[in-house]
């Protein structure tokens, strides 16, 4: 464990000095572009706020009569499309009305909607609904062109916010110090719960992450999931929260009050803390990309702000951002220095497989970590970047309106869609990529992955999705190995870990529990070895497919970290090299780390260097790496190492079996016992099948007690009906027993059960299968199966 740091995020002011500004108290604003803000104040003005040049203009001056509230922007993404520009926003007022006002400052509509002020206004996702919410206590629903459709709610006090779900197909909403979430959907169950001690003030719902925030005149901010679950509770501050808002990446959030302004990560701790002379702040609004910040004053200002000095961090190199454009390399190795610029902010970075990969609000920069000189850059269709994810040999971009796949020569190699695609919603937990599969969580349907092959952005394989029992909160990939070993590891709504594989070609896939109060996970970006936050503590899946060879010696793989390293509750940011960061509760990033032998093991087996990979457990007398080489030596049927690794286990059981299968007669049924081994009853009964080894299929089944399938089979193949029926019959006899099963009572009329003719079937039989089998062996030249 390395020693705990803080990273610092800047807030960065600038304030208009010689340009109008309001002359009186700011109530809300909200963004054009990502330089372009319109605030309206008490002054009855609408102001626009060009960032490019420093000037303010005045779009409109309103009536006198007319006192903003709230204004929202209708949504520029509508239906996965992006509309070039935001056209017309919604404006609450005292007077009982809202108003829908164009670019222009025109009044397109004005609608008397509320009994009192209209608190709040709020457009859904896709621009079909507007809710407002107001003084008398109702929740109105009403079109995009403004007309009465329902009223949601009468709630007998004041509404002071709302917030759409995630979906646009839920409500949430203010009523005193309670919060209540409901669905339009008539029918469908309220959710209520007391929320603080004092009114509830701002409500805020994030589309990315669904975490829901809120403030209040009890001076605290909280944050909740879409189950009303608390996720993280502030300390009491000086004054009542009158603003916050989620950036709308879900990364952060931003909490106004008089005189302070917080900027906080997702899960609750705070970045930092400035205290501007702004008298309260009573709105705050994020610009699309996340990178900016501007607030609405008491005292007649409006103040901007932007996010610095984020750090990456990969092998040797520390890579800051300095400026809106342009970041400062450091190679800690030999402290050498160099400055990237950029020709437009930076949106988006992202570091690892030894390539820096920058958006800015037009370009994409991808640097190589060998050369910092000449960047690759090529320009973006659209702009607003929201994720980058980078694997070995490829990276993916998404912004709203899609996903996009680059190689590092930024050659574009795919775009993977599927139907009601929701590129806007998608955030690292839900979308994994690998060199050769993209996985996607359904918008459509929580427990549903979608697996894309990276070359074509068609699906993979046959097409079908996998589907879990229970909505899954996280997927991640396995990073190394042949496309065709891919594995995806997910958590559920339940906390519990699976481990699927993604191409099963026609197979039903295999999927197996790894673990249970998991939390979140990373895999390795150089061996396929988990990491995983369970129950508070770091646990190392070293060999997570062991559960596909042998379930019952998963625990033994396993590597788990003492829960006293950790303060309180940590998240795995990634897990690097044999470099594990994570972020604890508190907002402190701590590093753990994993035995490089690990890796190392990982390396020898996937390479077949058996010998090696004996030599390296035997040096480190590990109980676990044992155990883990015994499952990749068995995956890889290499039965001479895998018998050597169960005996220094002590696994008795397993090393007599695996001698019994180096004895069976041909490589079919030796094959068949290693399915076996594994628990793949049908695939080794299949398989013997196939190469025509009836009486050894049924000989299996026999051996498992599976009397009807032996039976069944016998009859099928008109063989060995006796020998089913001897076996039956000895094994009730053990449990003093009498036949009770028609078609054993039925087939057992007419044959005779001769023990000795038995034995010498079964003879004949395996003899056969040896003849065969060396016959087979001469043709091919002596290959073996081990
Ligand atoms: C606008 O203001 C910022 C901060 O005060 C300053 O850095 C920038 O140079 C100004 N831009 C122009 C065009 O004056
Ligand atoms: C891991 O996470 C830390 C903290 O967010 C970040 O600085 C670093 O760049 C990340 N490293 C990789 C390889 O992704
Ligand atoms: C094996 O080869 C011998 C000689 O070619 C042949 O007579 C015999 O039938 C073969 N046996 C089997 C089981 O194929």
């Amino acid at each position: 464990m390395q020693s705990a740091e803080f990273v610092i995020f800047v807030l960065f002011f600038i304030i208009f000095l010689n340009t109008s500004s309001h002359k009186d108290l700011v109530s809300c604003l909200g963004w054009t572009t990502a330089d372009e803000l319109y605030s309206c104040s008490d002054d009855h003005q609408i102001l626009k706020w060009n960032l490019v040049n420093n000037e303010t203009n005045v779009v409109v001056k309103l009536s006198e009569d007319i006192y903003p509230l709230d204004m929202h922007w209708f949504p520029k993404t509508v239906g996965g499309k992006r509309q070039t520009q935001a056209e017309i926003f919604v404006l609450t007022s005292t007077d009982g009305k809202f108003h829908l006002v164009s670019k222009m400052g025109r009044i397109e509509k004005s609608v008397d909607a509320h009994k009192g002020a209209v608190l709040a206004g709020r457009w859904n996702y896709d621009g079909t609904a507007l809710v407002t919410a107001g003084e008398d206590g109702l929740i109105k629903i009403w079109s995009k062109v403004g007309m009465l459709r329902s009223t949601l709610a009468n709630q007998g006090s004041p509404v002071y916010s709302v917030a759409w779900g995630p979906d646009s197909d839920r409500i949430l909403y203010t009523s005193g110090v309670q919060l209540t979430i409901k669905p339009l959907q008539p029918s469908a169950k309220v959710m209520q719960w007391k929320a603080h001690d004092g009114l509830v003030l701002k409500v805020d719902w994030n589309s990315v992450n669904s975490l829901i925030l809120s403030g209040g005149e009890d001076c605290k901010y909280k944050v909740w999931d879409s189950f009303g679950r608390l996720l993280h509770s502030s300390s009491p501050h000086d004054y009542p929260v009158t603003s916050l808002s989620w950036a709308p990446d879900g990364e952060m959030f931003a909490v106004g009050s008089f005189n302070t302004l917080r900027l906080c990560d997702k899960t609750g701790w705070s970045y930092a803390v400035e205290k501007p002379h702004t008298g309260s702040l009573f709105s705050l609004a994020w610009s699309a990309d996340s990178t900016q910040l501007a607030g609405a004053c008491g005292n007649g200002h409006v103040i901007f702000a932007h996010v610095l000095e984020q750090c990456w961090e990969w092998k040797n190199f520390v890579i800051t951002l300095t400026k809106r454009r342009s970041m400062q390399v450091t190679n800690v190795m030999n402290d050498a220095v160099d400055i990237l610029d950029f020709r437009d902010p930076v949106i988006k970075a992202s570091l690892a497989f030894a390539h820096l990969v920058v958006a800015t609000s037009l370009q994409c920069y991808v640097y190589s970590s060998r050369n910092w000189n000449t960047p690759l850059i090529f320009d973006l269709k659209e702009g607003t970047v929201s994720l980058i994810l980078q694997a070995e040999k490829h990276f993916l971009l998404v912004d709203g309106a899609g996903l996009y796949v680059f190689s590092y020569e930024g050659r574009l190699i795919s775009s993977p869609k599927f139907l009601d695609m929701r590129a806007d919603s998608l955030n690292a937990q839900v979308i994994s990529l690998c060199d050769d599969t993209i996985a996607i969580r359904d918008n459509r349907d929580e427990k549903v992955i979608l697996f894309f092959d990276v070359l074509t952005g068609k699906a993979v394989g046959d097409g079908n999705p996998l589907t879990h029992k229970l909505e899954v909160v996280e997927i991640a990939l396995d990073q190394c190995g042949p496309a065709t070993d891919r594995k995806i590891a997910l958590i559920d709504k339940n906390r519990d870990l699976y481990l699927a594989s993604v191409r099963h070609f026609g197979r039903e896939t295999k999927i197996c529990k790894i673990g249970t109060m998991v939390d979140n996970i990373a895999w390795n970006d150089a061996a396929n070895i988990l990491c995983g936050i369970q129950d508070n503590q770091l646990t190392v899946w070293c060999y997570p497919s062991v559960v596909f060879t042998d379930k019952e010696l998963l625990p033994k793989t396993l590597h788990i970290r003492d829960s006293s390293e950790f303060n309180s509750a940590p998240r795995i940011l990634n897990f690097s090299g044999t470099k594990v960061t994570l972020r604890q509760g508190d907002g402190s990033l701590v590093y753990s780390s994993v035995p490089p032998y690990i890796a190392l093991l990982h390396e020898y087996c996937s390479s077949a260097r058996w010998e090696d990979a004996l030599c390296l457990c035997r040096l480190v007398k590990d109980q676990s790496l044992w155990a883990c080489l015994a499952s990749m030596a068995m995956a890889n049927r290499e039965l001479t190492t895998a018998e050597m690794a169960y005996g220094a286990i002590g696994e008795l059981p397993r090393v007599e079996y695996i001698s019994m299968i180096k004895e069976q007669p041909s490589k079919e049924s030796a094959l068949a016992h290693m399915l076996l081994f594994s628990g793949q009853v049908q695939e080794a009964e299949s398989a013997l099948l196939q190469a025509g080894l009836i009486y050894q299929a049924i000989q299996v089944n026999i051996d498992l007690f599976n009397w009807e399938r032996a039976l069944e089979l016998a009859v099928k193949h008109k063989t060995h009906v006796d020998t089913v029926l001897a076996h039956r019959e000895k094994f009730l006899q053990k449990f003093g027993k009498k036949e009770t099963n028609k078609r054993f009572l039925h087939y057992s009329e007419g044959v005779d059960v001769n023990w000795e003719n038995i034995r010498a079937k079964i003879e004949m039989e395996l003899s056969k299968e040896r003849e065969k089998a060396a016959n087979a062996s001469v043709r091919s030249n002596g290959a073996s199966y081990r």
